[in-house]
């Protein structure tokens, strides 16, 4: 019988011997060493076919880093690429000098080049790290892997814990990493880069044991570049127990699956219901049909677990401050550009030019306030300890995943296209503290953060084309 929080698994003892070889584990200074480097991966079942990736320690997903709350962790990185690369913490509000931001936060690391980072992560759960330094290329070809935080014995009652990082890759029949399409303006201002193969911990198809009876944690990790995916367990009932990383009020977890647009997270409980030798599909459910992406897979024997009636207890929260919404400022971010609704101009490093030129010369496709790219100035201000309430409004035919750094956020509304009004967002995200949002095409989303951290911060379209065509910004907690 495998204990509570145990690590069985596939995924998580490669990533750590992927540490022992790939690296070095040493205590004290430095808890990790990643390697940024080439390598090679499996990604479609047939072994002939192999794809040449970026790695971090040779592997795809990375080395699982994982820490614990309120206490230092420090990874040192070796760039072994011949681009510059940074590592950003995707989710974890530590110090800005840390955030990994490349000309906001700190120098891209130079090909041969090394860098500490070293932080307190302050919240447990589920988070991930990738490179801030043209994201849209260093993700696409696989730099990304998971850190986890964990708190303390009581952060929930389950038998196993897995963590699935889920990519769409976009290869040729060959197996080999499509180049050709890489930067290309068409994706710039459609979707985003969108993959033809879907990889589940960087397989074709991912498989987890489990034992019947047993409840499973898993952690859904979204690092594709654009698509919005949807996921559940076939025939299994299953309950949503945080969102980016944050604890939420168990909540049911709808048939249709679980949407996780890029860069967000959805951990979920899963009862196992099944015999030994049973597969349980992990599905995508986001296309026509259902895809399926993996299997749990039952193996012998039987959970001795008592199964409670009702929802689960919750995970314990972390101390995230809520926002005053009663005493707050107001400020506003309006999205504009991309496909069919073309920019007719926009601001673009101070220099106000028409949306042909912007595309055509600068790669540049849609806007944030009339401005595409990065300001001098920060989209707001705020002292520390102010509540910001932060009105974004999509005005594009394409949904976008906004990402804050350094914070997490709550939902305080929603106005879908063509409705009149506004309401109070619905199931798990109703008390989340979220760092992404998906903001549907013309839909307005209202949000509100307590800025306490001092710093530079990103905020961005996670759908890593956007980002790069033009919808990035910051903002600066004083
Ligand atoms: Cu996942 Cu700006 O980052
Ligand atoms: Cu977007």
């Amino acid at each position: 019988m495998p204990t509570r929080r145990s690590f069985v698994t596939g995924a998580a003892s490669l990533a750590v011997m992927t540490i022992l070889d790939g690296g070095r584990r040493v205590h004290g200074a430095t808890d990790y060493v990643v390697s940024v480097e080439n390598a090679e991966a499996h990604l479609i079942e047939d072994p002939a076919r192999k794809t040449g990736v970026w790695s971090y320690g040779g592997s795809v997903p990375g080395p699982l880093l994982r820490g614990r709350r309120g206490e230092p962790i420090s990874i040192k990185v070796i760039n072994r690429l011949e681009q510059p690369t940074t590592i950003h913490w995707h989710g974890l509000r530590i110090e800005n000098a840390m955030d990994g931001v490349s000309g906001l936060t700190q120098d891209p690391i130079p090909p041969g080049g090394e860098f500490v980072y070293s932080f307190v992560p302050p919240d447990a759960g589920t988070y991930w790290y990738h490179p801030h330094h043209r994201s849209w290329e260093q993700l696409a070809r696989g730099l990304y892997g998971t850190l986890l935080v964990d708190g303390d014995d009581r952060d929930g009652e389950f038998d196993r814990d897995y963590t699935i990082v889920a990519d769409d890759w976009r290869l040729e029949d060959s197996g080999a990493f499509h180049e050709a399409s890489l930067g290309n303006l068409m994706d710039w201002s459609h979707a985003g880069r969108l993959g033809n193969i879907l990889t589940l911990n960087g397989k074709a198809y991912e498989r987890l044991a489990v034992v019947p009876g047993e409840r499973v944690r898993l952690r859904f990790i979204n690092s594709a570049n654009a698509r919005i995916m949807s996921f559940g367990v076939k025939g299994q009932a299953a309950w949503i127990i945080a969102l980016d990383g944050q604890p939420v009020p168990p909540q049911r977890a709808p048939e249709a699956g679980v949407s996780v647009a890029p860069s967000q997270r959805v951990d979920l409980l899963v009862d196992v219901e099944g015999q030994a030798g049973d597969e349980i599909a992990i599905v995508e459910t986001s296309g026509d049909s259902n895809l399926v992406a993996g299997y749990l897979v039952c193996e012998k024997g039987q959970s001795e677990r008592q199964r409670q009636p009702g929802a689960p207890e919750s995970l314990r929260a972390n101390d995230v401050p809520r926002p005053d919404l009663a005493n707050a400022t107001r400020s506003a971010l309006v999205m504009t550009g991309g496909a069919m609704r073309f920019l007719q101009s926009a601001t673009y490093k101070g220099e106000s030019l028409d949306g042909r030129t912007l595309a055509r010369k600068h790669g540049q496709t849609w806007a944030f306030n009339g401005v595409a790219g990065m300001t001098d100035d920060p989209l707001f201000k705020a002292g520390r300890g102010e509540t910001v309430r932060l009105t974004l409004k999509n005005e594009t035919l394409w949904p976008h995943a906004i990402h804050l750094h350094g914070h997490h956020f709550q939902i305080v509304s929603r106005q879908a296209a063509g409705a009149s009004t506004a309401s109070p967002p619905e199931g798990a995200e109703v008390d989340a503290m979220r760092d992404t949002v998906l903001v549907d095409r013309e839909e307005t989303v209202e949000i509100a953060l307590l800025a306490d951290n001092p710093g530079k911060w990103m905020l961005h379209c996670h759908m890593l084309e956007h980002q790069a065509s033009g919808m990035s910004t910051w903002f600066l907690v004083s």
